[in-house]
């Protein structure tokens, strides 16, 4: 058992029927809260539940087991920004079972066990974070491009360092979404770009998912000292000539298939107009194209790690 458990009532609200609420639409689970206040588009089914499960065994891949990137020797405190199926968080409570991880999610989906050491909490990161500053040895932001507002960037970026203890570390990864060819075969004309620019489309002016390449900048405008930055190619399918990485594009290729389907669903119909059979037929196009190793094709994830200067007084 964590020596130090986080309360139920500490640095969040609790939780509100408005996030139980949900809707079908076009086939597929969608919680209300999300669409309402257009925090993030993607189903809240069970086929999502596997997809994001299929996704972090794939990052677990390709970072090659690691779960924490910064050299943090014993983390006591540990937040999750957007915890989904709570893979990431799990592994990490379970390995450091000395430490008390808080994920916090705007859908409140649970897994059937968690580790003692797990506190999962329903919130919007959107709102100014309630935790008590210089609290949290690591903070993890995963995947949550489309789910931060692109005008709360600035004070997301402040509040995860003000929550941070002197000297911990914040981690972010994000995909970008708009999809690249290693041999430059994709135009803009296959369905796959076509996918990407009404992805990007359909967020225009509500999400920035830009975010990833300015990761860098966006730690170090926050005041992160340390900052290191790569990008990593996620290809679509099996298409490198290496055993490890064509293991990664055959497990990438599983999520792509899906993630395809379930991100375009609603904001293709819903923001963009287009009618249901209009997308499953680009969606269609799309899978076959992705599936085909002569496009080299990928999608960049951009890792950037930072550190909170271990002098109080600077913030
Ligand atoms: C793409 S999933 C990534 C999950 C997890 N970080 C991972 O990498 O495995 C995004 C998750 O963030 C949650 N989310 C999106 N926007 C959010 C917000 N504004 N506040 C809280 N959770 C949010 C979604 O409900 C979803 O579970």
């Amino acid at each position: 058992m964590a020596s130090n458990p986080f309360r139920p009532e500490e640095g969040t609200n609790s939780l509100d029927s408005e996030f139980l609420r949900t809707t079908w639409l076009y086939g597929r689970l969608f919680q209300d809260y999300s669409i309402e206040n257009q925090v993030h588009y993607a189903p809240c089914d069970q086929h999502e539940v596997e997809r994001n499960d299929i996704q972090h065994n794939l990052l677990q891949r390709v970072f090659e087991g690691r779960l924490i990137f910064p050299p943090i020797a014993r983390p006591r405190r540990i937040l999750d920004c957007g915890y989904g199926t709570a893979g990431w968080a799990s592994d990490v409570a379970d390995q450091n079972p000395s430490c008390d991880v808080l994920g916090i999610d705007v859908n409140p989906w649970q897994p059937d066990t968690v580790p003692s050491n797990l506190y999962l909490k329903v919130d919007d990161l959107n709102r100014r974070f309630t935790f008590d500053s210089h609290s949290f040895d690591l903070v993890q932001s995963r995947m949550m491009a489309s789910g931060i507002h692109s005008n709360r960037w600035t004070d997301y970026m402040r509040d995860i360092l003000r929550v941070l203890r002197p000297g911990g570390w914040c981690q972010m990864i994000e995909l970008y979404y708009n999809v690249q060819s290693d041999n430059g075969s994709l135009t803009n004309e296959h369905a796959l770009r076509r996918w990407s620019r009404h992805y990007i489309e359909s967020h225009a002016g509500l999400k920035d998912l830009g975010v990833p390449f300015r990761l860098e900048a966006m730690f170090r405008a926050a005041g992160f000292v340390d900052v290191e930055h790569r990008m990593i190619q996620l290809p679509t399918c099996a298409w490198l000539t290496d055993e490890r990485n064509n293991e990664i594009g055959a497990a990438m290729s599983e999520n792509v298939q899906r993630m395809l389907s379930s991100l375009a669903v609603y904001p293709f119909t819903a923001k963009l107009g287009m009618t249901p059979e209009y997308v499953q037929d680009l969606v269609k196009q799309a899978r076959a194209e992705a599936r085909n190793p002569g496009y080299k094709a990928y999608f960049p994830l951009y890792v950037c790690i930072g550190r909170k200067s271990r002098s109080r007084s600077r913030r």
